[in-house]
């Protein structure tokens, strides 16, 4: 199997290299024919947009135990700016809103359905001292050194091609 796929790889390889001699010109606009980024976030929020309905139960069985362990090494003193990266549906969120109730908590999430399932989430602890928005994590709507920390799970996966 390996073996195959390294075999794959290389005839790919050449094939590229070859285009590249016989027309350098295809090969840059077959280059440039790869989705633009800004498909790919569009396909990112819709996929999340969907997922939001059923994400709770996958997300609690399966994502539970590392997402509490990202919460122990964050190390949250209460008083900090936190801002959390793909909020979800504010899983974590209500964890840094319970860990730093005198701080500022910042929620960020690219898709609308799942940033207004944890505003919900995030309604019900009773605290105000939170903003959720949306936002693309590629480009942050804060200014730099706006935060203490930063936290984010389960988000890298999403971007592969960007
Ligand atoms: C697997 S979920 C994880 C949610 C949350 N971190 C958790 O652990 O429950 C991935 C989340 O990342 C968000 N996301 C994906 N790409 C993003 C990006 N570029 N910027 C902001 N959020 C993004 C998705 O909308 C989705 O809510």
């Amino acid at each position: 199997m390996r073996n195959r796929k390294l075999f794959v790889k290389k005839q790919t390889a050449e094939l590229s290299e070859k285009i590249s001699q016989l027309n350098p010109n295809l090969h840059s606009t077959m280059k440039r024919k790869r989705t633009p980024t800004y498909l790919i976030k569009e396909k990112v929020a819709t996929k999340y947009n969907i997922l939001c309905h059923i994400y709770d139960i996958f997300g609690l069985l399966m994502e539970s135990k590392a997402r509490q362990r990202a919460i122990e090494i964050a190390n949250i003193r209460n008083g900090e700016k936190v801002l959390e990266v793909a909020v979800g549906t504010g899983l974590n969120f209500v964890e840094i809103l319970k860990r730093n109730p005198h701080g500022w908590n910042e929620g960020l999430d690219i898709s609308p359905k799942m940033g207004k399932k944890a505003r919900k989430r995030a309604e019900k602890t009773g605290l105000t001292n939170y903003n959720i928005r949306l936002g693309d994590s590629r480009n942050l709507p804060y200014a730099d050194s706006a935060f203490d920390l930063i936290i984010n799970e389960y988000m890298f996966d999403c971007s592969k091609r960007s």
